[in-house]
């Protein structure tokens, strides 16, 4: 690991803290054309039936389906702080792991206390995560090893990063939004720079058969957080006359504009320690439709 690196992301979060309490205009309501979450992140856009909503019902779903992004997240953070706090405990106060990710820590928990305020802004309420997700969630949780599930974290954070990028730099998001996406954008970059640079010397180390596994791993981590958002409760919501078929047609129409426009970073990273082979490449593939 890079240590002066590190220290200089160190600093950084201690001299300049992005506090959500005052770098956020929680006073400003939305104005009559702001949109919640941009359309090519929601997930009928594209399909012919969204030409069929009306202009009520577009904002509706973004609203719900940022809803259900942001409380994604916050679930995701929490758990991934519930392991740092278990990793740290292996690790001497003073050891620079240990001392970058308190600050991960302290900045994370913030991240979820401002993702649950914006959604209480937004009046959003969040449809609970399948028994699949929690059951996966908190076994991996639970059992990874540490570098699995760094490997894990690193590929959220740069998925997530793409989606939070589309949606600070729409020209009509909520500003409350857009600074909330960007104050994440700020933290979550020193935090993939800090495993990025942790992740080097495992990859660096890791043969065929570890390396192969570790692609796995992240694939698995990006189809978990794909399938978090799209909800067919949301279309219930918003009025839609058969939820059934809409949630079937926004199912596929999500992957393939999630492959499209969201995996790029990941893939430039798994790429640079040769995570894709033969026995990963076609996975990659139809799982993900990633271009590989
Ligand atoms: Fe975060
Ligand atoms: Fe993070």
């Amino acid at each position: 690991m890079d240590v002066k690196e590190v220290e200089r992301l160190i600093k950084i979060s201690k001299e300049r803290p992005l506090m959500p309490e005052t770098y956020i205009p929680w006073h400003l309501e939305p104005a009559a054309e702001d949109v919640f979450l941009p359309e090519i992140l929601t997930s009928l856009q594209g399909l012919e039936i969204y030409h069929t909503l009306t202009p009520v019902q577009k904002l509706e779903l973004g609203r719900h389906e940022l809803v259900q992004v942001i409380a994604s997240y916050a679930w995701g953070e929490c758990l991934f702080c519930l392991f740092m706090t278990r990793h740290i405990l292996t690790l001497p106060l003073d050891h620079i792991e240990h001392r970058f990710l308190l600050r991960e820590l302290i900045e994370e928990f913030r991240h979820q206390e401002m993702f649950g305020q914006a959604i209480a802004k937004l009046g959003g309420n969040p449809i609970k995560q399948s028994g699949m997700h929690k059951f996966f969630g908190e076994f991996s949780n639970k059992y990874l090893p540490a570098d699995y599930l760094f490997m894990g974290s690193v590929s959220v954070e740069l998925v997530t990063d793409v989606y939070g990028n589309y949606a600070r730099r729409s020209p009509n998001i909520y500003p409350v939004l857009k600074k909330m996406f960007d104050l994440h954008n700020i933290e979550e970059g020193r935090h993939i720079l800090f495993t990025k640079s942790l992740l080097k010397e495992y990859a660096a180390k890791a043969g065929y058969i570890k390396r192969t596994a570790y692609s796995f791993v992240i694939l698995f981590n990006i189809l978990f957080v794909r399938t978090m958002y799209v909800k067919k409760e949301i279309f219930e919501r918003i009025g839609l006359e058969n939820p059934d078929h809409a949630y079937k047609l926004a199912r596929a129409n999500f992957k393939k504009k999630f492959s499209e426009n969201c995996l790029k970073d990941i893939i430039a990273f798994v790429d640079s320690w040769k995570g894709f082979n033969r026995l990963t490449r076609w996975a990659w593939r139809s799982v993900l439709g990633a271009n590989v």
